[in-house]
């Protein structure tokens, strides 16, 4: 059974994966600084901070492949960003070059927020960042890049859309990502021979989806499509204003824009 390591287990994302893995399918190391609860028997909680080197280094031991989801997943401070999507992932990238193990990385869509809504883009595409998360993720990208490149780390980065368990605005008419195909995507990423180091789309089969996969060496079929709640969220307008719209990166892209068109 592969032993598989979940850091941010205690977030959104990783409480979902968590629940679904609990039939025991894979040996789970649980990694947070929050508490995590009662353990099952394939579960061992790593409480911890990961911008520590060496409980890294502990936490990678012996694992097959490190789902990363812990992180700051919203705009804060640069500070914060900077300790906890960048200090942090340097230090697991760093275990996971000492003992071999593949990463799954959790990017973001708002590493290309910047594009114009309606433009259809693949993941080949130049980043254009929305926030300072954007850039925090291009950053996670480029150190997932150099990680394969120079020590051989595989790694997959899964640019998220939006996880939510039903579509709830217009937006995610494009950018939805449910919880079943999650899990698929993150299983195909686990399950893949040697998948080298590549970018994926992490979004459903939306009908009005805006982002193509070219590639797909780990053969991602998502299921779930927005279009089926079209009717009910095609009028709610985008959280963020007018702005909100015209980006794909929604509210992200319209905080703090400043540019005379
Ligand atoms: N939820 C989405 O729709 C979405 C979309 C795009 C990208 N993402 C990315 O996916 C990842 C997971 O998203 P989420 O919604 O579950 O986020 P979340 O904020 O709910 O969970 C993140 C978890 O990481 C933990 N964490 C933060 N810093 C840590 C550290 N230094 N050491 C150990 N644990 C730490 C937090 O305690 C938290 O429980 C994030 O990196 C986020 O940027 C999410």
């Amino acid at each position: 059974m592969k032993t598989i390591v979940l850091t941010g287990a205690a977030g959104n994302i990783g409480k979902v994966l968590r629940e679904q893995w609990s039939d025991g399918r894979y040996q789970l190391r649980l990694n947070d600084i929050k508490p995590l609860g009662e353990l099952a028997t394939h579960e061992t909680a790593y409480i911890g901070d990961l911008r520590d080197a060496g409980f890294c280094t502990e936490l990678l031991k012996g694992a097959d492949t490190v789902v990363h989801m812990a992180g700051i997943g919203t705009d804060l401070e640069l500070d914060l960003l900077i300790e906890h999507n960048l200090k942090a992932l340097l230090s697991l990238y760093q275990a996971a070059s000492t003992h071999a193990v593949r990463v799954i990385y959790a990017s973001s869509n708002h590493a290309i927020g910047m594009y114009a809504s309606e433009t259809d883009i693949d993941e080949h595409a130049a980043v254009r960042p929305d926030s300072l998360y954007g850039v925090s993720k291009v950053w996670g990208e480029a150190i997932a890049r150099l990680y394969f490149d120079k020590h051989g780390v595989e790694s997959i980065c899964l640019r998220i859309g939006s996880f939510e368990t039903e579509p709830f605005e217009r937006r995610h008419l494009h950018t939805w990502l449910s919880h079943a195909d999650m899990q698929h995507l993150v299983e195909r990423c686990i399950e893949a021979l040697h998948p080298g180091f590549h970018i994926m789309y992490g979004v459903s089969a939306n009908t009005r989806n805006w982002w193509r996969q070219r590639d797909n060496p780990i053969g991602y079929h998502p299921q779930s499509n927005a279009e089926d709640f079209a009717e009910r969220i095609a009028s709610i307008p985008t959280r963020g204003g007018p702005l909100a719209e015209l980006f794909q990166g929604g509210g992200f892209a319209a905080s703090d824009y400043t540019k005379k068109t």
